[in-house]
């Protein structure tokens, strides 16, 4: 398998979803010492520089890790273009990341690790934990996945970071 050091998480606004997949991909970077770098970035620049929705912050910390440091960014196919890995969080956000010109054979969606190709849904509406939580479950359960498969080092079924296997 093509070696990968590097993956950017892509939703819309980057402060819901891809910040909960950078920094649960990041936990297991830390945890197995990882040559791994992570980011994530959102296709809209409607939240430069935000910090992740209240949401977001406060399901990471349920599961013992925190993602207040980050911040929205814009992605860009000139910056972000040596990514060796390219994860959209929904198919609209994959198919806005071709359409910006990303080299089709980097660009993955996230539910394709495990969930039949499910689109994460977007909770920046959700009023309750709930759905950040079922939205954390797709997205670890995800992440785990895909680093699992480039790094035999993590377990399979490690409940590192709580993460089940979700029904959706
Ligand atoms: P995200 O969620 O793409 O997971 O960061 C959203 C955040 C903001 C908006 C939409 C989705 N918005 O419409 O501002």
């Amino acid at each position: 398998m093509k070696e990968v050091s590097s993956i950017l998480f892509v939703c819309l606004g980057n402060i819901c979803r891809s910040p909960l997949a950078e920094g649960i991909a990041r936990e297991f970077v830390k945890k197995y010492n990882l040559p791994l770098k992570v980011d994530s970035a959102g296709t809209s620049g409607w939240h430069i520089d935000e910090c992740p929705h209240a949401g977001s912050r406060q399901v990471a910390k349920k599961h013992n890790f925190s993602i207040d440091d980050l911040r929205g960014r814009r992605v860009s196919v000139y910056a972000d273009d040596a990514f060796d890995l390219i994860i959209a969080l929904d198919s609209s956000n994959y198919k806005d990341l071709l359409q910006l010109g990303f080299d089709k054979g980097k660009v993955k969606k996230l539910g394709d690790f495990g969930l039949n190709g499910a689109d994460v849904p977007d909770p920046y509406g959700y009023k309750d934990m709930e759905g950040f939580e079922k939205v954390y479950q797709m997205i670890a359960f995800c992440v785990r996945n895909l680093l699992c498969m480039h790094y035999p080092v993590i377990e399979s079924d490690s409940n590192f970071l709580d993460i089940k296997q979700p029904n959706f």
